[in-house]
């Protein structure tokens, strides 16, 4: 039975669900899609909606020939930092490559400089424009990771300012604590005794203080080796923080398997990954975010392993991975298209892994990431024919509205 006890509803749009469905969007054309608080209450033909609500007086807004998709989510971003890096692009692009320029003091650790520098206002501030760019794409949902800080206290600061935009913007944000991503200097002789603090006292003071939802370790050559990632995994799992693990990026030191073994969210990047990586993935459901604007931006040459991750059943994320140094990338949508034309996903599979599978890389597919009733109310409204749309035009934004938590967001 309907009741009509809704607070608004959107009629004659053609809803892209993403739950599985007849194709690869969950498609439901000429739908309609009502919400009561912050969750949907209903989805159904927009004519048995448009009666129900007439009937009872609800807020009828007309989406006629849009299409309506969960607000999407962004699964992996450093979007929170000071300064930025464009010296090092000129730099690339006159032939030298990330792994030198890190070797010599850049890279990572010029970013930690600035953002020592900041205050809590001004990495705000900074990463007001970028927010907003997302948002303005349907964004309704965030990761943001800390890892320019490297020392206990900007750290701290980091994860206080992503929490923060989560109480100025109108956007769900999950923080992560990114303790390895670099060795500070001033541990340069005494790599051990970072990851003891990394892993013990700072973590503890971040898992007691909820400033994180997740913990994330990049482990490669240029960064920690997999027994320093295995130390401050094992260390975050006993906090009860979730896992995200930055994975063959650059090469294959089997951080695939060792996410897996600690029961990973997600291993992110994996342009190096080999059969036992991905049998292990699968194994443990771990979701394998695709972060194809940095490829791009190092110019990469081997994509991730699609087709053996897609075989092995890994469920595929995209993520802008929206930082300084490799991603410069304010855009979901961008990376969507790329995660198609250069690593050959196919448009639904590429927006899956910005809805359902995004939510389930962040662990909050219980209430985010597709459309079904009792679930947020987080939809994105697109003034476009097809879904593939939205991974085919490079540098459009066709969003022409996104509810949040229920209500039309106003933009930011
Ligand atoms: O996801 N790979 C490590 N972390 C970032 C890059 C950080 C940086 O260069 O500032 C990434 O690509
Ligand atoms: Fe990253």
């Amino acid at each position: 039975m309907v009741d009509g006890n809704w607070d608004r509803v959107w009629i004659n749009a053609h809803l892209a669900t993403m739950t599985p469905g007849a194709d690869d969007y969950g498609s439901v054309p000429d739908a309609a899609i009502a919400v009561r608080g912050e969750s949907i209450a209903w989805i159904g033909p927009a004519v048995v909606a448009a009666r129900i609500a007439s009937a009872a007086g609800v807020p009828i807004h007309d989406a006629t020939g849009l299409w309506i998709t969960p607000g999407l989510i962004d699964c992996h971003t450093h979007i929170v930092y000071g300064g930025n890096r464009v010296a090092e692009f000129e730099q690339r692009l006159r032939g030298a490559s990330y792994e030198e320029i890190a070797r010599a003091g850049g890279g990572i650790q010029s970013t930690v400089r600035a953002t020592r520098a900041e205050s809590p206002e001004r990495l705000l501030a900074s990463a007001r424009s970028r927010i907003g760019r997302l948002l303005a794409e349907g964004v309704t949902t965030i990761e943001i990771k800390s890892g320019y800080g490297l020392d206990e206290a900007t750290e701290r600061r980091m994860l206080a300012v992503a929490r923060e935009i989560g109480r100025e913007w109108p956007v769900s944000v999950r923080t992560t604590y990114l303790g390895l991503h670099a060795l500070p200097v001033e541990y340069r002789e005494r790599r051990s005794a970072y990851v003891d603090a990394v892993s013990g006292a700072w973590l503890e003071g971040i898992a007691a203080s909820g400033l994180a939802d997740a913990v994330d370790a990049f482990c490669e050559s240029i960064a920690f080796t997999p027994a320093e990632t295995e130390r401050f995994l094992g260390a975050a799992r006993r906090a009860g923080l979730a896992i995200h693990v930055h994975a063959g990026q650059l090469s294959d030191l089997g951080a695939a398997e060792l996410a897996a073994r600690h029961g990973a969210l997600s291993a992110d990047h994996l342009e190096y990954v080999g059969a036992e990586g991905v049998r292990a993935l699968a194994a443990a459901g771990t979701v394998a975010v695709l972060l194809p604007c940095a490829y791009f931006t190092l110019r990469q040459r081997d994509p991730p392993p699609v087709d053996a991750l897609r075989a092995a059943g890994v469920p595929l994320a995209v993520a802008t991975d929206c930082n300084p140094g490799t991603s410069p990338c304010t855009s979901i949508l961008l990376a969507l298209a790329i995660a198609c034309t250069a690593f050959g996903l196919t448009p639904g599979e590429a927006l899956r892994g910005a809805t359902a599978n995004a939510a389930r890389a962040l662990g909050v597919a219980h209430d985010r990431g597709t459309l079904e009733v009792g679930k947020r109310a987080d939809f994105a409204l697109w003034a476009i024919d097809r879904p593939a749309e939205l991974c085919y035009a490079l540098g459009a934004n066709p969003c022409v509205g996104v509810v949040y938590r229920g209500r039309l967001r106003d933009p930011v």
